[in-house]
């Protein structure tokens, strides 16, 4: 089978390489799908994306016309391609299901304890002589409650983290995680009494039509004054316009963001000397207050290895038997 690998950086191409090929033909290409650059699979019967890709419907319609059947997504989340649209078509789609969610997890934690010790204001401080701390509290985690949103796999990682810091948990999920319950001390309860209870609240649940700008101005007018409020999941489970109100009006406390809703044309690019067109994420980065990292969350060995692995698995299942265990329905 021939494989087109889109949006391959050297962080992740290395890893690639290493698994083992089997049937596979593989080619790589930094460049991004979209309606422009769907042209370059022509010939490929399988491409594989990441999140920086956009799958739209006429984005699958032109991959089609070229031959693609096969999408193996180098990601846990999918919302970077219309599902249904693949399903007309007849293209399967698969994803990487499960990878360290250690690595997410604990990225989390490095922005809430960033944000919550000023480590990031106390470096440039240092750095520029100023050793006064009169800037620099903090407060103790210990003791604190930390909200969860989505204890899947994820959150349940970041919920036993917390829990060892000394942190009371309060979950909100669908889904309660039977699991997580007999290791920890958990509550699950509302979106609004994490919102109105929680001094952290860190968001691990999918981006999909119900959670689309789940965080608004109605909840985020809810929070604790000062909360600290971490997503690693997706941007646009937040609206950005009203967390942004919440940050000059002081409701929240800190932000720390693995990602932002339009981080497509941000994220993953080279934009030295170039001025960012995007308004809101600008005033955004702005605040002192506000820590942003580029889509980096799963950027651990053991989740790229787990990633590339699971990736040549799904292609090598469809290229011996034209089924894989990871099909997305
Ligand atoms: P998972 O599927 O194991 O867990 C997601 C949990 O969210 C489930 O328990 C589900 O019931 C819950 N959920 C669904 N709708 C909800 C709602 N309305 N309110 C509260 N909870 C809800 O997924 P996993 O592996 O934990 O990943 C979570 C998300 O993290 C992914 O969907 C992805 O968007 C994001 N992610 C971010 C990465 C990064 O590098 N920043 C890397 C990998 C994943």
């Amino acid at each position: 089978m021939k494989i087109l690998m889109y949006s391959i950086y050297a962080f992740d191409k290395p890893f690639i390489e290493n698994a083992t090929h089997g049937k596979l033909e593989i080619e790589y290409t930094n460049q991004a799908l979209n309606e422009d650059t769907a042209k370059l699979a022509e010939g490929f019967e399988g491409i594989s994306l990441f999140t920086p890709d956009n799958a739209s419907d006429s984005v699958l319609e032109k991959l089609y016309f070229y031959g693609v059947r096969y999408i193996a997504l180098r990601s846990v989340g999918y919302d970077y391609v219309d599902l249904k649209k693949a399903r007309a078509l007849g293209i399967k789609v698969a994803n990487v299901p499960s990878y360290s969610p250690y690595s997410v997890a604990e990225h989390a934690v490095t922005l809430l304890l960033a944000l919550n010790r000023k480590i990031i204001l106390g470096q440039k401080l240092m750095q520029m002589g100023d050793y006064r701390l009169d800037h620099l509290v903090g407060f103790d985690l210990y003791g604190k409650t930390v909200g969860i949103i989505g204890t899947g796999k994820i959150g349940a990682a970041f919920a036993k983290i917390m829990h060892g810091f000394g942190c009371q948990i309060l979950a909100c999920d669908p889904q309660e995680n039977e699991e997580l319950i007999q290791q920890i001390d958990i509550s699950y309860t509302t979106l609004e009494d994490v919102c109105k209870n929680s001094d952290v609240i860190s968001v691990h649940c999918p981006l999909n039509r119900e959670t689309k700008y789940m965080f608004n101005k109605s909840n985020f007018s809810l929070m604790k004054r000062g909360v600290i409020f971490i997503n690693t999941a997706r941007g646009t489970i937040i609206n950005t316009e009203d967390l942004i109100d919440a940050l000059k009006m002081g409701n929240i406390g800190a932000a720390g963001l693995d990602v932002y809703e339009k981080e497509k044309t941000i994220f993953f690019g080279n934009h030295i000397n170039k001025k960012l067109e995007d308004h809101l994420y600008t005033i955004l980065r702005s605040f002192p207050n506000v820590l942003i990292t580029g889509h980096q969350g799963f950027l651990t060995n053991e989740a790229l290895e787990g990633i590339a692995q699971t990736t040549i698995v799904n292609f090598n299942a469809w290229a011996y038997n034209g089924l894989s265990e990871n099909e997305l329905k």
